[in-house]
């Protein structure tokens, strides 16, 4: 892989020429965003170079980024503190950067905490040393798959991020936020299959009577089409339990088809057309099993 050399090494002659571009400045890296940290994270090397994988991620996570922090910035104007949970936070990336940038100024345990959940332990373990040797006090992290963590973190969570989380485990962060009463979501979900699996079980009863079976009758196509159907549902889920969404592109993730931003933000009453929306689409795409994952007020008020 080729190597560009941008940081920390100095000039081969002399001082930078006047106005050359500082080391941070051609990484793209925001004032103050700590080179030590991307090279503890093998963002960058030792010696401060950095190749085109890691080139992308880093961009990937600053752009991300500029979605979460206004969100954190707002919970923390309004409460004084905000806690934001990572769900499948693997080498906590996101996690790390976002405490560099938002929460380290303050230095300040109340100000906020940032928990990240991962299932592999070399990960969490790998994390929790990286948080020690940066003094990132306020950071935490939970060898939990996120459906163990519900009943491990505490009642009230306000921000919950979920960064290709593999398969079911987005839709497991969905259902910990709506538990945890979560004032915002930022996920970009990963591949999922279980959506994928309901629509092929029931292709053959679908191909008697429904045309818009077409849809998915071809095996790519029930992959491709359940994983669109699964975020469409996870979108009128939100909105049935009073989120407003927006669902964008996440520009900058171009080497991953993965690229779906969801940000879910509190503060509009339960729709019931959402809910009844949601219900509508199981029953006609025969996906009635599917109900307990989707699980909205409108359809737990039917069931009681
Ligand atoms: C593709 S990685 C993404 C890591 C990180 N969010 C990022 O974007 O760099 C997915 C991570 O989720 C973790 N994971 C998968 N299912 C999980 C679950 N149910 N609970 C917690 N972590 C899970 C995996 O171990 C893996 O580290």
């Amino acid at each position: 892989m080729k190597k560009h050399d941008v940081a920390g090494k100095k000039p081969a002659q002399g001082a930078p020429k006047k106005g050359a571009l500082s080391a941070a400045e051609q990484l793209g890296l925001r004032e103050g965003q700590s080179l030590e940290l991307l090279k503890a994270l093998h963002i960058l090397t030792r010696e401060g170079a950095i190749n085109q994988d890691s080139r992308r991620k880093l961009k990937q996570v600053n752009h991300l980024l500029q979605f979460i922090e206004p969100l954190l910035a707002k919970v923390r104007d309004a409460k004084g503190s905000v806690t934001l949970v990572d769900h499948g936070a693997g080498k906590s990336y996101l996690g790390f950067m976002l405490y560099d940038l938002f929460f380290k100024s303050t230095q300040d345990q109340s100000a906020g905490k940032v928990i990240g959940v991962e299932v592999r332990d070399e990960l969490v373990l790998r994390s929790r040393e990286l948080a020690a040797q940066f003094g990132f006090k306020g950071m935490e992290f939970l060898n939990l798959s996120v459906a163990a963590s519900n009943a491990a973190l505490p009642a009230s969570i306000d921000i919950v991020t979920a960064l290709h989380a593999c398969d079911t485990a987005t839709d497991d962060a969905m259902a910990f936020a709506l538990s945890h009463h979560a004032q915002h979501l930022v996920l970009v979900p990963c591949c999922q299959a279980e959506v994928a699996g309901a629509l092929k079980a029931g292709k053959s009863s679908a191909l008697q009577n429904n045309p818009l079976v077409e849809l998915w009758r071809r095996p790519l196509h029930t992959r491709e089409f359940g994983s669109q159907l699964t975020n469409v549902l996870r979108c009128l889920q939100l909105e049935a339990h009073g989120y407003e969404v927006t669902v964008t592109e996440l520009v900058g993730w171009e080497h991953s088809m993965k690229n779906e931003l969801i940000v879910a933000s509190k503060g509009k009453p339960h729709s019931k057309a959402s809910g009844q929306r949601l219900s509508a689409m199981l029953d006609q795409l025969g996906l009635n099993e599917m109900r307990s994952r989707f699980f909205t007020p409108l359809l737990e008020k039917e069931a009681v």
